[in-house]
C-alpha cells in the first residue's frame, strides 16, 4: 500500500539498498496521509517504535512522494543499511547513527539551541540541538538536506538528523560534519589573513553559494536553493582557511521546470544587521526566487567586507567588527537598520588603506557591486566567484613576476 502525495518532492536516496536485501513487508501508512511529507516521515518512524520493527518512508522521482512502510528487523538493519552517497544516509540510518553518538562537550549556544562536539565511530561530529521555538528550523534543514543531493567542499556536510524522545520532551538533533575552527564570525576575532588567504577564504564562500543558487539537472541534480540568512556566524572555517556554508533552516527551493518555488513554513526571518533594503521596506518581490538570490548577495557583501578588515597590507588590519557596527547598536531594530540602508543609501565604511593594496581594492569593487539598491544590478555568486578566481590567478602572476 502507498501514498502518493503533491506536489512536493522528497529524495531519500539508497532506500533500495534495504529494499533489496530485506524480505521487506508493505505496511499499510493510509492514516498518515493527510500529514505534510517531513511529518510523514516521523510519523511513520514513530509508528515503527512501537513495535521492534522500522519503518521508512521512500519516493519515486516524479514529483509525487510514495510512502512505503518497509518493515526490517534490528539486526538486519545494523548489517544491510550503510551507503556514502545521496545527500545524507537513509533515513532509518540516520536514526541509528544519532542513537550512537556520544556528546563531549558543548561548544556553542544560543537563541537557536546548542551546538556540542560529538563522537560517532572514532569521528568527531557536530551535533546542533534546536531549542522548541526553533524547530521549524529543524524541519526546514532536515527536508532540504534530505530533499537536495549537497554534497559540496563548501556547504556544510550533512550526517543525520533526529528526533527523540529524552527526558519527556522532544529533542531535535541535526548531526553534521564537525570543524574545530569554529564559525567564521569565531574566527576573524582572532586571526588575520594575508592576500592569499583572504582570497582563498572569499573564493570558498562565493564558491558554496554559486552551488547553492545553481539549478542542476540529472540524476546527480539539485534544485537551486537561496539561503536568507547569510552571515559570518553560519559560515565554518577548516584548517587550511577555507569555508563551508551552514544553517539551512530558512532556506527556499525552487524547480525551474515547474517553476515551483518552495518557501517552507517558517516564520522566521533572517539577521537583521545583514538584511537588504529590500527587504527591510518590505519590497521584495516574495514570489520571485530570483529575489531571495540577491538578498543572499547583499549579504555576501557584507560577509567579503567582514573578511577584508582582517586582512594585512602594509602591516595595517583593521580589528574585527560586524557590519554597521559604527552606526547601529548591537541587537539593532528594523527601524535602525531601515534609516541607514534605505532612506539615507549609506553603504559600509571603505578603509582607505585598501585602495592601495590590489587584491584589498578589488575586493572593494566587488562588495560595492553587491549592495545596490536596485536588487537586479547586483552580481551574481557565480560572477563573484568568477572574479575572484581571476583576482586569485594575477595575484599569483605578481607573485611569479617578483
Ligand atoms: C534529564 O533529567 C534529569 C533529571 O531531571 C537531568 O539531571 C538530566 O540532565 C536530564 N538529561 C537531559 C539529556 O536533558
Ligand atoms: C578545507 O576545505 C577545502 C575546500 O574548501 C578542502 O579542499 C580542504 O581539504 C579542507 N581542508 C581540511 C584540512 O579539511
Ligand atoms: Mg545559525
Amino acid at each position: 500500500t502507498y501514498c502518493v502525495f503533491e506536489p512536493k518532492l522528497i529524495n531519500i536516496l539508497c532506500v533500495s539498498v534495504c529494499v533489496l536485501t530485506v524480505i521487506n513487508i508493505l505496511c499499510a501508512c493510509v492514516s498518515v496521509c493527510e500529514l505534510t511529507v517531513i511529518n510523514i516521515l516521523f510519523a511513520c518512524v514513530s509508528v515503527c517504535e512501537l513495535t521492534v520493527i522500522n519503518i521508512l518512508c521512500v519516493s519515486a522521482r516524479d514529483k509525487h512522494t510514495v510512502c512505503v512502510c518497509v518493515c526490517v528487523s534490528q539486526d538486519l538493519l545494523d548489517h544491510s543499511c550503510t551507503s556514502g552517497s545521496g545527500s545524507g544516509l537513509p533515513f532509518l540510518v540516520q536514526r541509528t547513527v544519532a542513537r550512537q553518538i556520544t556528546l563531549n562537550e558543548c561548544v556553542g549556544k544560543g537563541r537557536y539551541g546548542e551546538v556540542w562536539r560529538g563522537q560517532w565511530q572514532g569521528e568527531s561530529v557536530a551535533v546542533k540541538i534546536f531549542s522548541s521555538r526553533d524547530e521549524k528550523s529543524w524541519f526546514r534543514e532536515t527536508e532540504i538536506y534530505n530533499t537536495v543531493l549537497l554534497r559540496h567542499e563548501n556547504i556544510l556536510g550533512f550526517i543525520a538528523s533526529d528526533m527523540t524522545s529524552r527526558n519527556s520532551s522532544t529533542q531535535l538533533w541535526l548531526i553534521t560534519h564537525y570543524h574545530e575552527m569554529g564559525s567564521l564570525y569565531d574566527y576573524l576575532q582572532l586571526s588575520t589573513l594575508d592576500a592569499g588567504g583572504c582570497l582563498r577564504m572569499a573564493l570558498s564562500i562565493a564558491s558554496g553559494l554559486a552551488h547553492l543558487h545553481v539549478e542542476i539537472f540529472g540524476t546527480q541534480g539539485k534544485s537551486a536553493i537561496a539561503h536568507r540568512d547569510l552571515k559570518s556566524k553560519n559560515i565554518l572555517v577548516n584548517k587550511t582557511g577555507q569555508c563551508c556554508i551552514a544553517d539551512l533552516g530558512l532556506a527556499v527551493m525552487h524547480f525551474q521546470d515547474t517553476n515551483e518555488l518552495d518557501v517552507g513554513n517558517n516564520p522566521k526571518v533572517g539577521t537583521k544587521r545583514y538584511m537588504a533594503p529590500e527587504v527591510l521596506d518590505d519590497s521584495v518581490q516574495t514570489d520571485c526566487f530570483e529575489s531571495y538570490k540577491r538578498v543572499d548577495i547583499w549579504a555576501l557583501g557584507l560577509v567579503l567586507w567582514e573578511v577584508a578588515r582582517r586582512t594585512v597590507s602594509n602591516g595595517i588590519v583593521e580589528e574585527y567588527k560586524p557590519p554597521f557596527h559604527d552606526v547601529v547598536p548591537s541587537d539593532p531594530s528594523f527601524d535602525d537598520m531601515r534609516r541607514w540602508w534605505c532612506v539615507d543609501q549609506q553603504r559600509p565604511n571603505i578603509p582607505n588603506r585598501w585602495f592601495s593594496d590590489p587584491t584589498l581594492s578589488s575586493m572593494a569593487k566587488l562588495m560595492k557591486e553587491c549592495w545596490y539598491q536596485n536588487p537586479s544590478a547586483r552580481l551574481t555568486a557565480l560572477r563573484i566567484k568568477k572574479t575572484l578566481t581571476k583576482i586569485d590567478n594575477s595575484l599569483d602572476k605578481i607573485k611569479t613576476d617578483i
